[in-house]
């Protein structure tokens, strides 16, 4: 049977007629059927991996240049319920979260040290600190939800609070319990981990793929994503993934008093764990055994079977670890400890410039190729101008390089005894070598910038692919490729124009869905696509931007207070006024530099960028709102203190003043460092001075520590 698709097979798919298409796939049709039930039903697959990733791949290309001759039977259509629309969207009841990351060991100890200042009782340094120490695996962060121990659901991390529906595929997971043994679990558990795969295992798919022309990634990490994040559970049945658990979300009870204790149950409960892991002890300020696990893993990487980019320390008790809660997408109680980067040796062989999303020109080098703890390294940033300098970076250079997990590779140094006299020092361009418009460097900056603004096509796409990508608009199916595609045509020059390219189909090219490679499918679920996406709530919105310094974690400060958009851009057209009180106010967010702002009330006063937004959201003239933009939710919008403005001052008694602005944001509070006719309550502790004395003159509501803490507990 194999055999008899090696034939067909040589046949490329843009040679096909209409005729050998639809009888191939007819074939492929029964053939992957045929070896989905050897699979799946006997246990005794025909094919490899890649041989049958190969079948359904060419299935898919044949499909996207005929998709008039897809049948009612084609294994794309046969599973899910959306086929290649995407995965469905999950909520997690609780936040995803990444971790903080640390470097070195004075890292460590400063982490420690805030730990002690954040919780009142460690400020004695003889208390011990127990953590909770286990390697960092490169993976695929995954949540399970069991309900009466079965497996319900699983879900991609996605944006923290939104995931993508992979229960089918983590069905396949042998790791992955369906049904938890032993007993005592909470009627909900949402166990959470890491989807990963040995080196063996990653080596070997790389091997078959490659014999079968099929996709070959770049390191397991990708391996394990691309395997998972499959449409087609098949697929993924058919690659070697694994499952470590290491913590949890959603639970209907609690089930532990530490982390160590949860450990001990996830794995009574049929979970693999993160092993070598241990449980050390911390007394004043001797962390010798945090080092001393450190340093071994780190010794034993190599030899672990699958990849770890460092370690991860955790506050052991869980009454603590709730205390020290989070700090904007991190918890307080956990770190990251990252493993050096892994360096080597190449030699440079361009350097060419690139254009970012705010016109900033990035120079990148292009290396012979060399492979960097296990991943192929074809370039690395050399950041700007002054750096390529500072390091005195010729063309031809042996260069020592770095690379630390997902960062794009660094060039740490020359090696300048292989400097030959064939290298050429690089001139920096003048010009955009996109757009041909000049490049500009201000006095006292780093950066150049090209001037060239939305007529610059790299600037353009880049800022439109920000707008549409998963944490902004979040529209599937305008990715690079396509937004690519109708900027070249002139359909997409901005972000506004999205939301009009269904409305334009067909007036001045012919319709979409007759373009090569679309069909009246394709056209229809982007159309679908971007009419989803036409209601966004007002951080995102803003994030969507792509304000310079702007991300996700300052976007949300915004919209938490300003909570609506039309308010925010009154403000922000306010405070284009230094002296205003609009301008005092944006400069008292806490989070929010003088830098941010600065770039905030530049973009405003851009009028490209004006252009944009009135178009957007309907604020010019005679045109309707092409969005709609929520107001702002605040988490707790119940409690009487969400919205409020808070001012400690004085010292506190029972807890830091960290751990108390921390309390008070958790319940949807905003915590400002002075006092004016704004702020809604002021707590005093002894040696409280003008500040309260300014409250008391406003009248404002004044309390004490305790009564702060009783008014809150009332509150939650
Ligand atoms: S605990 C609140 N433990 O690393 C976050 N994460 O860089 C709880 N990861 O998102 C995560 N090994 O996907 C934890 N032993 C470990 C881990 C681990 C890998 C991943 C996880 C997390 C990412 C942060």
């Amino acid at each position: 049977m194999v055999q008899k698709r090696t034939s067909l097979f040589d046949q490329a798919v843009d040679s096909l007629d209409e005729n050998d298409a639809a009888a191939e796939l007819a074939e492929l049709a029964a053939l992957i059927a045929l070896n989905d039930r050897l699979y799946y039903e006997k246990d005794e697959p025909a094919l490899t991996d890649a041989e049958y990733d190969a079948l359904r791949l060419r299935n898919n290309a044949i499909e996207a240049r005929f998709p008039e001759l897809i049948r009612s039977d084609s294994p794309s259509q046969k599973v899910g319920t959306e086929p290649a629309a995407g995965f469905k969207k999950v909520n997690h009841r609780v936040p995803m979260l990444s971790l903080d990351n640390a470097f070195t060991r004075e890292d460590i100890h400063g982490w420690i040290d805030g730990l002690r200042n954040f919780l009142r009782e460690l400020k004695d340094s003889a208390v011990v600190l127990e953590f909770a120490c286990e390697p960092k695996i490169d993976g695929l962060s995954c949540s399970l939800v069991y309900k009466a121990g079965k497996l319900v659901s699983g879900a991609t991390r996605g944006s923290g609070t939104v995931g993508e529906d992979i229960t089918a595929n983590v069905r396949t997971i042998k790791d992955i319990p369906a049904t938890l043994k032993g007993d005592g679990w909470p009627d909900v558990l949402e166990v959470r981990g890491e989807i990963y795969m040995t080196d063996e295992g990653f080596l070997q798919l790389n091997a078959e793929q490659e014999k079968a022309g099929g996709k070959v990634f770049a390191n397991p990490r990708n391996a394990a994503a691309g395997s998972t994040r499959q449409l087609d559970p098949a697929i993924s049945a058919r690659r070697p993934l694994r499952f470590y658990a290491y913590a949890w979300g959603d639970v209907s009870a609690s089930f532990a008093a530490t982390q160590w204790e949860a450990r001990e149950k996830f794995k009574d409960w049929g979970f693999h764990l993160n092993e070598p892991s241990r449980l050390v002890q911390v007394i004043d300020t001797r962390l010798d055994d945090l080092f001393a696990y450190y340093d071994a893993i780190e010794s034993e990487r190599s030899g672990l079977g699958f990849s770890i980019d460092g370690v991860v320390l955790k506050v052991n008790r869980l009454d603590w670890q709730s205390r020290l809660g989070f700090v904007s997408r991190s918890p307080r109680w956990a770190i990251a400890w990252k493993f050096p980067p892994e360096r080597a040796q190449t030699t440079i062989e361009a350097i060419e410039c690139q254009v970012g999303r705010s016109g900033k020109i990035t120079p990148v080098a292009h290396l012979a190729p060399i492979s960097v703890g296990g991943v192929l390294v074809q370039r690395a940033t050399l950041h700007n101008a002054d750096e390529i300098e500072r390091k005195d970076i010729c063309i031809g250079d042996t260069v020592i390089i770095q690379r630390a997990g997902d960062v794009i590779p660094q060039v740490v140094s020359v090696v300048p005894e292989r400097r030959s006299g064939k290298c050429k020092p690089y001139r920096f361009p003048a010009e955009c070598p996109v757009c041909g418009s000049l490049l500009i460097r201000k006095e006292g900056e780093a950066n150049t910038y090209c001037s060239g603004g939305l007529v610059c096509k790299a600037q353009a796409v880049e800022r439109i692919k920000h707008f549409s990508s998963r944490d902004a608009f979040d529209i599937e199916g305008l990715g690079e490729k396509n937004i690519e595609l109708f900027h070249g045509k002139g359909l997409i020059r901005t972000p506004p124009d999205i939301f009009t390219l269904e409305a334009r189909d067909g007036q001045v090219l012919p319709p979409l869905r007759e373009w090569e490679g679309w069909g009246d499918l394709s056209a229809a679920k982007l159309f679908e696509a971007i009419e989803r996406a036409r209601t966004i709530g007002l951080d995102r919105f803003i994030y969507s931007l792509g304000i310079r310094q702007i991300g996700q974690a300052t976007a949300r400060l915004l919209a938490r207070h300003y909570l609506t958009l039309a308010h925010w851009r009154e403000c922000m057209e306010h405070a284009q006024d230094r002296d205003s009180a609009a301008y005092a106010d944006l400069l008292s967010i806490n989070g929010l530099g003088t830098s941010m702002v600065d770039d905030i009330l530049a973009f405003i006063a851009e009028p490209h960028n004006r252009e944009v937004l009135d178009a957007l959201t309907g604020s010019a003239k005679d045109r309707p709102a092409l969005v709609t933009v929520t107001d702002f939710e605040r988490p707790l919008a119940s409690s009487p203190i969400a919205g409020k403005t808070v001012v400690f001052t004085g010292s506190l008694e029972t807890m830091s003043r960290n751990e108390a602005k921390a309390q008070a944001e958790a319940l949807g509070a905003n915590v400002a460092g002075s006092v004016s006719a704004k702020t809604d309550f002021v707590i005093v502790g002894p040696g409280a001075g003008s500040k309260e004395k300014k409250a008391r003159e406003l009248g404002l509501n004044v309390m004490t520590e305790q009564q702060w803490l009783a008014f809150i507990v009332a509150a939650e």
